[in-house]
């Protein structure tokens, strides 16, 4: 590992707590989902068939490894947003081992660690020549480290030019104009010879995208109210998850998903960490995600203005997702 998460971590989360909820439209981000159990309630919404992005974004890469790596100047480091599994990454990690010898080298990033020290784990046991520096750490603090990591390289192997890559859609959850500055960031950290390779979701029929957001396992349910277990663990809070409901609907005027939880009846919660108290009223929501859904000509533009040319785009067949191959110019 190249770094530890700095301390100030839960400091924020409870100075984010307080503002969210304090709010007239009561709000939590989405990035606090992701403690170790939300990480495993993740990795099980993946696996539901109503679930679509995962299983998609998977196929897409596998039917179109070689295309990938035919539009890629090779040697490349390989380095990760929110890494998450590693599961998709795996195809590819797989493809340039074979192609890069004697090593490959990935930089996964992420804020969970408990993930990202056993998937890293894993790949290192079943990729026999793959070397993995993972970085406990946000975004863009991730990126500077792999960058200064490789560009002091100690070990003369590790390829200079990068490939970055950020699946799953997460650009979905940030909004519009976040997402904007979120690609002109990545700009900053990328040379021309550098590559950056996302996952955008498409904009589709929306009981499709509802069903995906409410899974008959209740998986997604739980994965919602779990942010609630995080502040009653980490700030000492009082909810009882039993008085709120999660409800997930597509918003057409948007073109996002919105993901809130409900509060079934009038009731005060109280969190000791930063030693306040909350009142709901009953039918009150909190917040807690949204994820946009995008059209191709929105991804053309976004990435233009970004300052990336779009080298090639990967569909699956019904043109559910896309797999944005990006250049910096
Ligand atoms: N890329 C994976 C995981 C997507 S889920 C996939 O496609 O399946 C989003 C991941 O991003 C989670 O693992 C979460 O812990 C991580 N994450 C969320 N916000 C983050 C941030 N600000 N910085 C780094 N990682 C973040
Ligand atoms: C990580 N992110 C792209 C997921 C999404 O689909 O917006 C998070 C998620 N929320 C509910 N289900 C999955």
């Amino acid at each position: 590992m190249l770094n530890k998460y700095n301390k100030n971590t839960l400091f924020e989360f409870a100075a984010d707590v307080s503002r969210g909820l304090g709010d007239k439209n009561k709000q939590l981000s989405p990035k606090y989902f992701y403690d170790d159990v939300g990480s495993k309630l993740f990795e099980k919404i993946c696996i539901q068939p109503e679930y679509y992005p995962t299983r998609i974004e998977y196929d897409i890469i596998k039917t179109n490894l070689k295309n990938i790596t035919k539009e890629l100047d090779l040697p490349l480091s390989l380095v990760e947003l929110g890494s998450g599994n590693s599961k998709k990454t795996f195809l590819l990690l797989e493809n340039f081992a074979q192609l890069q010898k004697p090593f490959a080298y990935y930089f996964p990033i992420d804020v969970s660690h408990k993930i990202l020290h056993e998937s890293s784990n894993l790949l290192s046991t079943v990729i026999n020549n793959l070397k993995i520096h993972y970085i406990h750490d946000d975004f863009f603090n991730g990126l500077k480290i792999a960058n200064d990591y490789i560009k002091n390289k100690q070990n003369l192997a590790i390829p200079e030019n990068k490939l970055v890559i950020f699946l799953g859609s997460s650009i979905g959850n940030f909004e519009p104009e976040q997402a904007k500055s979120f690609l002109l960031n990545i700009r900053k950290n990328l040379k021309t010879s550098d590559y950056f390779l996302i996952g955008f979701d498409l904009q589709k029929d929306q009981y499709v995208i509802e069903n995906a957001y409410n899974d008959k396992n209740g998986i997604t349910a739980m994965f919602n109210l779990n942010i609630l277990n995080r502040i009653n663990k980490e700030l000492g809070g009082n909810f009882n998850l039993d008085f709120f409901e999660h409800r997930a609907f597509y918003n057409n005027k948007e073109n996002r998903i919105e993901m809130h939880l409900v509060s079934k009846l009038d009731q005060y919660v109280y969190i000791k960490y930063i030693d306040k108290s909350f009142h709901f009223r009953k039918n009150e929501t909190i917040h807690t995600e949204n994820s946009y859904k995008y059209t191709q000509k929105q991804i053309e533009d976004i990435s233009k203005d970004a300052g990336f040319t779009i080298k090639q785009l990967f569909f699956d067949k019904n043109n559910w997702f896309v797999l944005s191959l990006l250049k910096p110019i």
